[in-house]
């Protein structure tokens, strides 16, 4: 069986009951009796409830109840509801006292008979409020800024120190310092949030639109103060998430709390602007870059001082300095982090948290450098190239970036690119190509798997794990069939339900790497114990054969030195007896991890044409080059990284969440005015995988990628602007009026 590093394109198995709409989402959840939830958010954005007037509300035809903090049951876990530095695990506002924190905080539920009801319910509801003074946002608190306890990642340090800064800078002959500004985000999954949650006793089953069904389950049963047994989560499809389903937020406890509060199943869809606050978003930034260079391009010193804002009750903190710790080799560093607390709904976790924000300004600095030093950008990263982790002192698993650079250059045309800003035009254009490192760290965590050989050749696979939408259920499979050498249609997939075995939430790009490998994992597994079965057996024509000269094919077991001599799978079972072989196991990272630093690795090239009398700027070509060890389906690979580039777009052409600073209030939470590229906004965009053989990442050989696209095309981008313009760009997005200026 020859290796395959860049797996068949097969189309996602769940594709035609997606686009047939046979699908049931969480929100189509079906249930006698259901009753409709709709939320009521506060308008203010710091203070108390004084008074909750739901008279009119309960006047409305079908409107059956009202529960806010003045009647919600109480929560018997609600002491695990505090303050974490972690990405799950966060503050909720679930109705246990008066406070607001943050505009559109939820404050009361109304629940009706039908949507409609529920809806004009809301709009009656009468809230008074005794308002306290705002926490403003950055920069006018930047004073205020304080160094966290930890980074959301437990490995990350919050600040980090190599060899001696102010020596280093002194060596330098080019020094390069500035600051960068990047706004709140909001994930907009194009699915809201919902979900259908009711009681059987004191038993809870949640049919939730999440990202983690097994950590969903365990957080609920936690803060219920129930036994984490009596939640079942279900999740079998998810019209995205990008970090604001990848934990339990408020909506999670609400929807359950509100089918206990009313005695029957409860369906709770958020509206549009209700994502706007409750359900996480990207920390705004303010960066502060400094590096010096040798005349000859040596990077000698590297500065990273990171201010991120947080929301007022929970320890998030954005940890965008953590790609500049290691990605290119600079003897002397220092990178910081601080956070300042605003009334800003949750942070949380967005794609790529800490690598989108952070890589835009280390990738933006190098290029100003290469300005300074007049030399071509991809040049002095090849001159500064890290061939070891420079932080961990250790070898990658894994790096190719070099054929990275050299196929993305050849296939872009970069030789073509006049080093010159604004020397390239075609009519009113100007046109700009820019170019950026793209890297992503492996994040493998835990995920236990089952898969069942049945004596009629299929194989069965159960784990808990959903599909965010990427083809986790597809590549699955394909991981399985690979192992015995089989179709995939001779595999079937039980999961997105916590029946099954403890999988990993699919954030962090962890999903192929843990889940994966765990499949990879127990299906060898299996398969050993059907090699074992053979060589046991006197009937088999590899009786007495030693295992590891026993080799499968097309799920047939041979003989290496002899590939007459073998049988099929299903052969070997019937004659045994016709039972299943099955194994089910834990898998996780093990010493490798501490050996080898590993990052998937790629790059980003962008041309835009910028028209100058309007401030209009297209991106007339994105192209990537990516190696992240073995893509186990090219089709759905592909979708992961262009999706994260038209993100990478997003991010530095369009999304900013505009706040009233006197009253903290959002004043764009819909996407008409929180701008978010359309199918008009994407011209040419393509990628290309490099394949990678990594036998040390993991048991499935892969990096993750669902991250990778959106890292290096912000500042592809805005390097493509300068290019073309002249004109550097610190504060993103680079919006039309500030092209004007
Ligand atoms: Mo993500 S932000 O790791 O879902």
């Amino acid at each position: 069986m020859a290796k395959k590093l860049i797996g068949d394109p097969i189309n996602r198995i769940d594709g035609k009951e997606k686009v047939t709409g046979v699908a049931r989402y969480s929100a189509d959840i079906k249930r006698l009796d259901l009753v409709h939830g709709v939320l009521v958010m506060s308008t203010i954005a710091h203070g108390r409830i004084r008074q909750i007037d739901a008279s009119a509300t309960m006047n409305v035809p079908g409107v059956v109840g009202v529960m806010s903090h003045e009647n919600a049951p109480k929560i018997g876990g609600m002491e695990k509801n505090k303050n974490s530095a972690q990405a799950t695990d966060r503050v909720l506002h679930v109705f246990q006292d008066d406070q607001v924190h943050y505009n559109n905080q939820p404050i009361a539920m109304v629940l009706a008979e039908t949507f409609e009801a529920a809806t004009e319910g809301a709009d009656r509801m009468r809230i008074i409020y005794d308002v306290e003074p705002l926490k403003p946002e950055l920069p006018a608190n930047i004073d205020k800024a304080v160094k966290p306890e930890r980074l959301p990642r437990e490995d990350d340090q919050v600040d980090t120190q190599r060899g001696d800064m102010k020596a280093g800078m002194g060596e330098a002959t080019v020094h390069f310092n500035e600051t960068y500004r990047t706004p709140t985000q909001i994930h907009n999954a194009l699915e809201p949030h919902a979900l259908v949650s009711y009681w059987e006793g004191d038993k809870l089953t949640m049919y939730s639109a999440t990202q983690a069904v097994s950590s969903t389950q365990k957080r609920v049963a936690e803060l219920f103060g129930i036994p984490r047994d009596n939640v079942r989560v279900i999740c079998q499809y998810i019209g995205g998430g990008f970090g604001s389903k990848g934990t339990v937020f408020s909506q999670n406890m609400l929807g359950p709390l509100a089918a206990k509060f009313i005695k029957r199943p409860v369906k709770l869809v958020l509206k549009r602007e209700h994502m706007f606050g409750m359900v996480g978003s990207r920390s705004a930034t303010v960066q502060r870059f400094s590096l010096g260079a040798k005349a000859d391009g040596q990077f000698t010193a590297m500065g990273h001082h990171s201010i991120v804002q947080t929301d007022d009750f929970d320890d998030f903190a954005e940890p965008a300095g953590v790609i500049s710790r290691m990605l290119y080799a600079v003897p002397n560093q220092e990178t910081t982090h601080k956070f300042i607390r605003a009334n800003i709904g949750l942070t949380s976790p967005m794609r790529a948290p800490g690598e989108a924000p952070g890589v835009f300004v280390l990738e933006c600095a190098i290029d100003e450098m290469a300005t300074l030093l007049k030399v071509d950008p991809l040049a002095l990263r090849l001159k500064n190239y890290a061939e070891t982790d420079p932080h961990r002192n250790l070898p990658f698993s894994s790096k190719s970036l070099k054929a990275c650079y050299e196929r993305g250059a050849g296939q872009f045309g970069w030789a073509k690119r006049n080093a010159e800003p604004r020397s390239m035009r075609d009519g009113n254009h100007l046109i700009g190509m820019g170019m950026a490192t793209t890297v992503y760290p492996v994040n493998r965590g835990e995920s236990s798997a089952k898969v069942q050989l049945n004596a009629d050749g299929t194989v069965r696979v159960e784990t808990a794990t959903q599909d965010l939408g990427t083809g986790t259920f597809t590549i699955l499979t394909q991981l399985v069939a690979e192992v015995f050498d089989i179709s995939p249609d001779l595999v079937t997939l039980a999961a997105g339900d916590t029946r099954y075995p403890e999988a990993v939430g699919s954030g962090g790009s962890r999903t192929t790497v843990t889940t994966g490998s765990a499949v990879v994992q127990v299906a060898k597994e299996v398969l050993t114990k059907a090699k074992k079965m053979a060589l046991n057996d006197t009937k088999s024509p590899l009786y007495a054969t030693p295992e590891s000269e026993i080799m499968i094919e097309k799920g047939r077991l041979y003989r290496k030195s002899d590939p007459r001599k073998g049988e099929l799978l299903s052969s070997l079972l019937k004659r045994n007896g016709g039972k299943a072989l099955e194994e089910m196991q834990e898998s996780k990272a093990g010493a490798e991890k501490n050996k080898y630093s590993m990052y998937g690795f790629g790059t980003i090239f962008a041309e835009v044409r910028v028209d100058e009398a309007l401030g209009e700027v297209r991106v007339s070509r994105l192209l990537s080059v990516v190696s992240a060890g073995k893509i186990v389906n090219e089709k759905t690979a592909r979708s992961q990284m262009l999706g994260g580039m038209i993100w990478g777009l997003s991010m530095a052409l369009h999304e900013d969440t505009l706040r009233d600073p006197r009253t903290g209030r959002i004043m764009n939470p819909n996407l008409a005015e929180y701008h978010v590229p359309v199918n008009a906004d994407i011209k040419e965009i393509d990628n290309i995988f490099i394949a990678e053989e990594d036998e040390t990442v993991n048991p499935a050989g892969v990096k993750g990628i669902g991250e990778m696209g959106v890292v290096g095309s912000v500042s592809a981008i805005v390097n493509a602007i300068y290019h073309a313009t002249g004109k550097r760009h610190r504060d993103l997005p680079v919006t039309p009026d500030k092209l004007l200026v």
